[in-house]
């Protein structure tokens, strides 16, 4: 279980809920994650995602709906045979058709959905609430009587007659379903409601309650922790907060909360959150904000004088979690409002020390300058302006970029050609790619594998500005032959040129790295 600063808790009270021990984790990445606007899975890339949430600790993943599409049915079937830790579940509406689908999968749980709100049964399916009753137990008998587990989620139930609502769950229950799902469809739950509303519920039925929200208001995670505080044993929760619209409740926020304020259980290997996180962002191309908790990439990034002083001293200062326990770490930035300690720490983290406290002081005007100017400082500005006014020699840049020519355009396949200096000496390496910045990273590659062996782990491009001469915002991620990460940035107007330095700045940061090492042991 992840580790709670019981400082945090000062002033939270937990009178008044009736909170599981444990939770289960129900994943539906795969599902209404992968019903995100403009996000199309390959069977292959579902079942990386798939592997990497057994990897987390997961309970059920829910890899599809066969019904849409024979890929989808596929991609289902392919999962429910690799996966071995956690249950693999589909989905279907009350229809055998679909139902039969799901069972073709192999999966271990069919969750079959009715709409149960006046205005979808109406509009969505054009049916009477009276209509629906019997063909939903039927459905749950079929699922049962082909010896699977049924979950069963009424659609829109926060905006069902309550009364209604209860008969069809009171029923679905009498049929065998395993668990019984609430399901804030269109994100109108606010907590203090969710809370009393799930409460009815819990109190009139046996079955173990589900969750699933959306998060139309921003609400979603709040109001499945809410429905946990009234005796949800299960949350649906989307890697991300990806899903239909403004999306699901993300996992993360909800099982870091459960743990680590809740006190409630989980299965979830909490370290592997932000490379599953990154995962997911690579293969869907959502990006996330940098301020997403958790595993955003701010979530443990300090700039401020104030913060960074607390940091050093105490981390729980500034952070209610430590970033190690869910495989991110913590960073800090020059920026407009650093302070002495940060570049302090920063000079320090270069194997630079007892620098005179004026010299310092000096260094750290000059840097709050330039950022206050807007400029991005990457790790290598840093050092040559460290470099720089300290006088110092600290890290030759092994490798530059020469010259990189880039042939590109319609119907000719995209070619690279890269010039570096490398300790001087000059190199040259060519290559075509997909496009011209996997082209270029190629050509470079060709050049350096024998000398770094590094392999590229994530790539992530973000434009600075709205236009179309917006600056290019280059983050990669690349690891050695011993395992070491390196991260590494860069920003250019040129997308090929931002991509090509962010490879070659971390190709100085592994060199760096190695003659630290080497510095550290000589001492
Ligand atoms: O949002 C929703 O109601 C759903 C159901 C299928 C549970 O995704
Ligand atoms: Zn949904």
């Amino acid at each position: 279980m992840i580790r709670r600063h019981e400082s945090n808790l000062l002033n939270v009270s937990f009178e008044n809920m009736n909170l599981p021990n444990s939770v289960s984790i129900y994943d539906c990445t795969l599902r209404d994650g992968e019903q995100t606007p403009g996000v199309t899975l390959q069977a292959s890339d579902k079942l990386k995602i798939a592997k990497q949430l057994e990897k987390l600790g997961v309970d059920v993943i829910e890899a599809g709906f066969p019904v849409n599409s024979g890929n989808e049915k596929e991609a289902v079937t392919l999962i429910s045979k690799e996966v071995s830790n956690c249950e693999v579940a589909a989905l279907a509406r009350i229809i055998k058709k679909d139902i039969n689908e799901c069972l073709d999968c192999d999966v271990d749980i069919i969750h079959v959905f009715v709409p149960t709100s006046q205005v979808q049964l109406k509009y969505q399916i054009g049916k009477e609430p009276e209509e629906i009753i019997n063909s939903t137990i039927e459905a749950v008998n079929y699922v049962k009587d082909h010896g699977v587990k049924c979950v069963f989620s009424a659609m829109d139930a926060t905006r069902s007659n309550i009364n209604y609502l209860l008969e069809i769950y009171r029923n679905v229950e009498a049929a065998g379903a395993d668990v019984i799902n609430i399901a804030d469809t269109v994100g109108v739950m606010i907590p203090s409601s969710m809370k009393k509303f799930v409460s009815g519920i819990t109190s009139k039925l046996k079955t173990k309650l589900s969750i699933h929200c959306h998060n139309d208001y921003g609400l979603a995670v709040a109001n499945t922790l809410a429905a946990v505080e009234a005796g949800a044993e299960e949350v649906q929760v989307t890697v991300n907060g990806l899903g239909e619209r403004a999306g699901n409740a993300a996992l993360e926020p909800v099982t870091v909360a459960l743990e680590t304020v809740y006190g409630v259980k989980t299965n979830i290997n909490h370290k592997y959150l932000a490379e599953t996180s990154n995962l997911v962002t690579r293969l869907t191309g959502v990006t996330l904000s940098p301020c997403t908790p958790i595993i955003g990439e701010n979530a443990f990034t300090h700039e401020s004088g104030i913060h960074v002083d607390g940091i050093i001293s105490k981390p729980s200062t500034f952070e209610p979690i430590n970033p190690e326990d869910v495989g991110q770490k913590r960073r800090i930035v020059i920026g407009k409002h650093t302070g002495k300690s940060s570049v302090k720490k920063a000079l320090e983290e270069l194997g630079i020390r007892n620098i005179p406290d004026n010299m310092i002081k000096e260094l750290t005007l000059k840097l709050k300058d330039i950022s206050a100017k807007g400029k991005i400082l990457t790790d290598l500005d840093f050092i040559a302006l460290v470099q720089e006014a300290l006088k110092l020699n600290i890290y030759e840049q092994k490798v530059k970029l020469k010259e990189l020519v880039i042939v590109t355009g319609f119907p000719i396949t995209p070619s690279a050609t890269v010039k570096l200096l490398i300790n001087g000496e000059e190199k040259i390496g060519h290559s075509i790619g997909v496009g011209p910045v996997d082209a270029a990273a190629k050509a470079i590659e060709k050049i350096l594998d024998p000398l770094t062996q590094l392999k590229l782990k994530e790539f992530s491009l973000k434009a600075l500005t709205g236009g179309t001469d917006a600056l290019a915002h280059v983050s990669i991620i690349v690891e050695d032959k011993e395992g070491r990460i390196f991260r590494s940035e860069a920003v250019n107007g040129d997308i090929v040129v931002a991509s090509v330095n962010a490879v070659i700045n971390a190709i100085n940061k592994a060199f760096q790295a190695k003659e630290k090492e080497v510095l550290k042991s000589a001492r």
